[in-house]
């Protein structure tokens, strides 16, 4: 890549589930240092599984993965992959599975040699920063479900991964949260891939956006500029006719 270095590269990678047809196809895709994509798409498109992959969670049949230049083979580099990139789950219930939030939160950092002392003011700060004082003793699966996205986002923010990955963050969140995951977002000075059908948060937090189609990643433009043209854009004007259709609305 000219002159900037790439966090995360694919090339070529083919996934399909079990027997069932290709869900990312030849696909290749490349993550700058410092970039913020966003990376749009149907449902069903493959965004949840290009992540996974990515993780190391799925392995791609063909194709290869590079991470800060190195080529991610076996299971020993996907783990330092996860300790490098950090994925909030599209589904807070796949990521938190301690009994209280403080557990969860502080999970991360003591599995990696912190003391439990150290690891409870590390998940402390985390939580204040996402305005989660006070949760530390909920249960974790009590938890409504815009609280356990929050309290999913702690979990990985916490690790101070050098990238992230974000599927959906912000589903199911208030204006308030939404707002303070911008911001937070924004304040953070990593790589990023964020997944959403929230173009308006898009459009605050990242500023180049892709999408996913027939099992590949196209480029679509810089963010600000679709965003004048937002309803001329495939992916979401069809979207945006399908939620008339519903009478569904997207503002929180
Ligand atoms: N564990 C699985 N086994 C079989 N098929 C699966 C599995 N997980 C996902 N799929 C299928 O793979 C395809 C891609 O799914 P994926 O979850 O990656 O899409 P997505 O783009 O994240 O969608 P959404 O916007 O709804 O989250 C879909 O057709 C889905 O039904
Ligand atoms: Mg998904």
């Amino acid at each position: 890549m000219d002159g900037l270095s790439s966090i995360i590269e694919l090339e070529h990678i083919c996934f399909g589930y079990d027997a069932g047809p290709p869900v990312l196809d030849d696909l290749s895709f490349l993550l700058g240092e410092g970039e913020k994509a966003g990376l749009i798409g149907y449902n069903g498109s493959g965004k949840t599984t290009l992540l996974h992959v990515i993780m190391g969670l799925l392995t791609p049949s063909r194709g290869t993965i590079r991470v800060l230049g190195k080529k991610i083979e076996t299971k020993k580099d996907f783990l330092e992959v996860r300790r490098t990139i950090g994925l909030v789950f599209q589904n807070a219930d796949d990521q938190l599975f301690s009994p209280t939030v403080l557990e969860d939160v502080a999970f991360g950092p003591l599995n990696l040699g912190k003391s439990p002392k150290e690891a409870r003011t590390m998940a402390m700060e985390t939580l204040e920063r996402l305005n989660l004082e006070g949760f530390e003793n909920r249960i974790t699966h009590r938890l409504s479900g815009g609280e356990k996205k929050l309290v999913s986002l702690a979990t990985v923010l916490v690790m101070q991964p050098k990238a992230l990955l974000l599927d959906e963050p912000t589903t199911g969140l208030d204006e308030d949260a939404r707002t303070r995951i911008t911001s937070l977002l924004n304040d953070l000075d990593i790589s990023m891939v964020i997944v959403s059908h929230e173009y308006d948060f898009l459009a605050g937090t990242v500023q180049r956006v892709y999408s996913m189609k027939d099992g590949r990643i196209q480029f679509d433009g810089e963010a600000e500029i679709l965003h004048v043209h937002v309803h001329r854009h495939p992916v979401i004007e069809h979207r945006h006719s399908r939620e008339g259709e519903q009478g569904k609305s997207h503002s929180r």
